[in-house]
């Protein structure tokens, strides 16, 4: 732990143009510095260095942050890593606090156990060349297509037939008994002496994110069926399995330097992958995506692309469970291969330029790739297409970006013909739905995780350095949940829009002769009904936003005052809303795509009603709720008097948004 004062020393310290200067050649430019952006790949320079306000910031991709954000995006340090390295640079002591003394032992554990399994992999990795390894393992790799430098690399090796190889060689070499059993390496027989877990199998290593050696996974050469085809490490301190990914260490680089991460279901696919030259792979080994997976592909990238087998099992695969990926705010792609290929067998029969060149041709938007798989199943049936309709706005639904929602939302509608409006209001509906839902399954896994927490010694520190890590738990503070996606909708119109203008027909009932802008549009609508906010950190926004518009200031300087401001709430918010990547290869949609104005001009009205419209529903609510309550004293009169005044502006409310009641 780095103590409170040391940390406040360097962040007085350093100096933005000195940290990013080291990774990236800067030209001073006036007050600033430009260089080409380090975050991708451009020929003229938009990657701006502002000492004074100790940011950088991309024009082009929109990647902004301070010193310790940049080491931590650019070099993927953790919060802490990236305080010690600004450390060093500036000669500032840093005197880590002692941990309390259980933190200290379990750390201890953890490296005993990862030490035992280091000693595991180069045992397994030995036997490879041992005479039974020789003829059984290595030939199966081989068979496979794999080079010596890929066995190598990826550390594969031989787990011999004898039951007790690993237990007995650990055991001469020093090891404790305890840790191979605790990592689950061995197991202790009735007769207290020891068996291993894995033998007669080609053995995969795990490795983490820091590329240690975690667990394995070890396949059976065997094709009869009563064994089984993997055999892999179970859970333990070091071994996580659904904040794990096969491969994330050879492939993390990679991944953030092509900003896009390339998911696929074994390790042989990896391998084969990453043999012909494509490192940005990683698999998810069989199962689909957990949240924790996904959070850790978004310390390098927000785009991903999973690759399928071409036939029906492998598009239907493709289908399901991506929810948690799109949820995760992910940008997802999904490639089909040709029947009966995985990505294994592919990129075995094709060479580098021809698997890219596929990969690039048959890259599809997840979102399209739906909509286009399920009404090719539709035909011309009009129910079914109804129902069509109906899932995809729940898909776009589960996106976290209300910008992005809306151009979805947009190129949707046109796809079907039919008025925005509808989808509009479905997906709506099931965000209100989905946030319902999210709050049990989030109190279902706080109650697992209290639970794992109690076993698993470490975790609860783990989880710490990971909200240090500059990941905000913003949605804990947000109170009201209902209203929260609508304030966050208009919220990101505000701070992404405000100072657009807004161009409406002549015969929009909003039509008017003098320039308005999407703020004042958004403020004089939101005050002519008095509404505040109800979640505080959203209202803070609101708020501050308009401080540094009426100080005359370019929506560009605002963004940058909001994302740097001391309140974390503030900034925390703000930098959530300001995912602005319009990264949309729609294939099937572009041409569709109408134009930013457009898109403004449609929702952000729309935006202001569905908010009153959700904020009368709740009044209702809350009055129907209090006719039955006996605490109540109101007049009952009175009561259902303000009902049916509600209820009147309800009905207003819907025909404007062309919702059926
Ligand atoms: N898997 C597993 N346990 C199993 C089957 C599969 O853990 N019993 C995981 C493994 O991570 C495996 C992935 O799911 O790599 C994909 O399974 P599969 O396609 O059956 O295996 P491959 O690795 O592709 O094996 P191979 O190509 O050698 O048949
Ligand atoms: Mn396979």
């Amino acid at each position: 732990m780095i103590p409170h004062e040391t940390k406040e020393r360097i962040l007085d310290t350093v100096r933005i143009e000195d940290i990013v200067g080291d990774f990236v050649s800067l030209k001073r430019r006036g007050a600033n510095y430009l260089a080409c952006c380090p975050f991708h790949n451009e020929k003229t320079p938009s990657f701006s260095v502002s000492p004074s306000k100790g940011i950088y910031k991309c024009f082009g991709c929109g990647k902004t942050g301070s010193a310790v954000g940049f080491l931590m995006e650019h070099e993927n340090m953790t919060y802490p890593d990236a305080l010690k390295y600004i450390a060093k640079k500036y000669g500032i002591d840093v005197v880590e606090e002692e941990e309390d003394p259980e933190a200290v032992i379990a750390k201890q554990r953890k490296e005993s156990l990862t030490l035992v399994s280091e000693y595991a992999a180069k045992f397994f990795q030995d036997n490879l060349k041992e005479k039974e390894g020789r003829a059984v393992g290595y030939a199966y790799f081989k068979s496979r297509g794999l080079e010596d430098g890929t066995i190598e690399k990826f550390g594969l090796g031989w787990a011999p037939s004898s039951k007790r190889a690993l237990a007995n060689s650990a055991r001469q070499a020093g090891y404790k008994e305890e840790y191979l059993v605790d990592t689950g390496l061995c197991t202790r027989y009735d007769d207290g002496n020891l068996g291993d877990r894995f033998y007669d199998r080609a053995m995969f290593p795990i490795h983490s994110v820091s590329g240690r050696v975690i667990a394995f996974g070890g396949r059976t050469l065997k094709t009869d069926k009563s064994v089984a085809k993997y055999v892999n490490s179970r859970e333990t301190e070091i071994y996580v399995k659904n904040q794990s990914l096969y491969g994330i260490w050879f492939a993390k680089n990679t991944i953030s330097k092509l900003d896009r991460c390339i998911l696929v279901e074994g390790y042989l696919d990896v391998i084969s992958m990453h043999q012909l030259g494509i490192t940005n792979v990683v698999a998810s080994s069989g199962t689909s995506l957990t949240d924790n997976q996904v959070r850790l592909i978004r310390r390098f990238t927000e785009n991903v692309t999973i690759i399928y087998d071409g036939d029906s099992a492998g598009i239907h695969a493709a289908l399901r469970g991506i929810g948690l990926v799109l949820e995760g705010g992910l940008n997802v792609k999904v490639v089909l291969l040709p029947d009966g290929d995985d990505p294994d067998s592919f990129s075995r029969k094709h060479s580098l330029e021809e698997v890219q060149e596929y990969i690039a041709e048959h890259e599809q938007d997840f979102i399209a790739f739906k909509t286009e798989t399920l009404l090719g199943e539709a035909k011309d049936d009009p129910i079914k297409r109804a129902n069509v309709i109906t899932e995809i706005a729940d898909t776009i639904a589960l996106i976290p970006d209300p910008v992005k929602r809306t151009v979805y939302i947009d190129a949707c509608a046109s796809r079907f013909k039919i008025d925005s409006a509808i989808i509009f209001d479905r997906v709506h509906q099931s965000r209100d739905r989905s946030i319902i839902e999210a709050q049990k399954r989030k109190e279902r896994e706080a109650a697992r995780e209290q639970a794992q927490a109690n076993q698993v010694a470490d975790q609860s520190q783990q989880q710490q350095n990971h909200s240090q890590a500059g990941m905000p738990t913003k949605k804990e503070s947000l109170t009201n949940k209902k209203l929260a996606p609508c304030e966050e909708e208009l919220l990101s119109f505000l701070v992404n829009h405000g100072t657009s203008e807004l161009c409406f027909d002549r015969d929009s009932e909003y039509y008017s002769q003098e320039q308005v802008l999407v703020a004042e549009f958004i403020d004089a609508a939101l005050a002519g009904d008095d509404i505040v906010f109800a979640n505080l950190p959203y209202q803070k926004v609101y708020d501050r936003y308009f401080e540094l518009y009426d100080e005359g200031l370019e929506q560009e300087k605002i963004q940058q005052r909001l994302l740097n401001d001391p309140d974390m709430e503030i900034s925390s918010a703000a930098a959530s809303l300001m995912i602005e990547k319009y990264d949309l290869t729609v294939e099937a949609f572009r041409n569709s795509l109408t134009t930013q104005g457009t898109i403004l001009v449609n929702f952000v009205p729309k935006s202001i009603l569905a908010y009153k419209l959700k904020l009368v529903e709740l009044t209702i609510e809350r009055l129907t709720a209090s006719l039955a309550d006996p605490e109540n004293t109101e007049d009952p009169g009175e009561i259902l008097l303000q009902i049916q005044d509600n209820t009147n502006v309800k009905k207003l409310l819907c025909s404007k948004l062309g919702r059926v009641q």
